[in-house]
């Protein structure tokens, strides 16, 4: 049976939908997203097994695990940049970006660094998937201090461990989500920076100073610290997200019957919560089409966590949040130091 679906927009509506827990909006997907990444990624789960789940991701994915990954991170973003743009005369950013960041996900997030699964992988989604799990149900990859060994060790309290479905299912759904979303926002950044000479020299200094700091002391690979000091830069990516947001849109299903401004939803009907607006609203935002990072620095009214949504909010708030800000600031670091580029022709 088919449902119709309400559009749901504005503080107000992203505190309800956002906000509210799976006794009021359940996670839907179109079947056609839904026969690409399986009927068991983590927002396809039932409560205690989505709780399951989401908790082994987030205990990976939270700063006090992060921490430990950044010099690896470093080295591996290092070395990809330096393999893939060494003797270039040109490079297309968002290839580049989606290659990087794929190569970043596998590496850090599964443990996967042999070439072969990867690059497949990045040319043929579908063929990849199907050689990957058979090479994981039989055991053939090797899973070490990674997301997937962390998922594979978690057991609910009937000791149940996770399914092989749920973990491929929950593969596929880390790879989509982080995937686009990071590349994206990296091109975009790369292009912000090649357009705006102010925005790059101030980004340049804090780079340098930080490079250079480095470099005094001796020290070679990043540190958690060191991510913490690039405040201006994260702010430029936190501007764009506001003008240009990521996942801007998604749906939901109303568990039961329910009231929203003065309207009645009936069970099962899909709620499509979109973000947009609100963040180029000059209501909310003063001079809302300026770009200006500085506003995340001395805003003139605070900015709530229904106004700003890049992240989404509440119970299913990205789980990759600090993850993918790591790994931005980590590859803005090694662009901004060692490159300069400009915008080329447009293909
Ligand atoms: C700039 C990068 C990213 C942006 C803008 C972004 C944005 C979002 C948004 C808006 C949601 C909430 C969707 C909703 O409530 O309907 C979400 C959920 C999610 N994201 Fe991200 N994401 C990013 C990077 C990542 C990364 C790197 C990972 C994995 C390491 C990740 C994993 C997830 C997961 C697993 C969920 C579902 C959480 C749940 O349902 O509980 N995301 N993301």
């Amino acid at each position: 049976m088919v449902f119709p679906t309400v559009v749901i927009i504005g503080q107000v509506g992203n505190k309800f939908v956002l906000g509210s827990d799976s006794d009021v909006f359940t996670m839907t997907q179109p079947i056609t997203a839904r026969r690409i990444v399986g009927d068991c990624t983590l927002t396809a789960l039932s409560k205690p097994r989505y709780k399951l789940v989401k908790g082994a991701m987030m205990s990976f994915l939270k700063p006090e695990s992060l921490q430990s990954y950044v010099s690896h991170l470093d080295e591996i973003v290092n070395a990809h940049i330096v393999s893939e743009i060494k003797e270039k005369e040109s490079i297309n950013a968002v290839d580049f970006m989606k290659k990087l960041t794929f190569d970043v996900t596998f590496t850090i997030l599964f443990g996967i660094d042999r070439k072969s699964p990867k690059e497949a992988m990045f040319h043929d989604f579908d063929q990849i998937f199907k050689a990957w799990k058979q090479e994981l149900l039989d055991g053939m990859i090797n899973l070490r201090n990674d997301l997937l060994t962390w998922m594979l060790a978690i057991r609910e309290e009937n000791q149940e461990p996770i399914t092989r479905v749920e973990l491929i299912d929950s593969f596929i759904g880390i790879v989509i989500a982080s995937h686009d979303t990071t590349s994206i926002l990296l091109s975009l950044m790369m292009w912000k920076l090649a357009r705006d000479p102010k925005i790059i020299a101030k980004v340049h200094e804090e780079q340098m100073e930080i490079f250079l700091r480095k470099r005094r002391s001796g020290e070679k690979k990043l540190t958690w610290t060191d991510l913490q000091s690039m405040k201006y830069t994260w702010r430029v990516a936190q501007e764009l997200m506001r003008i240009i947001p990521l996942v801007f849109r998604n749906f939901r299903e109303a568990a039961k019957d329910l009231y929203f401004g003065g309207y009645f939803i009936p069970k099962r009907w899909k709620v499509f919560w979109v973000s947009y607006g609100i963040q180029i609203n000059e209501n909310i935002f003063e001079n809302p089409k300026v770009f200006d990072p500085s506003r995340f620095e001395n805003p003139s009214k605070p900015i709530s966590p229904d106004m700003y949504v890049p992240f989404g909010g509440g119970p299913h708030m990205c789980s990759g949040n600090k993850f993918a800000r790591v790994e931005i600031l980590t590859i803005i670091h090694h662009m901004v130091t060692k490159f300069e580029w400009s915008q080329g022709d447009s293909r």
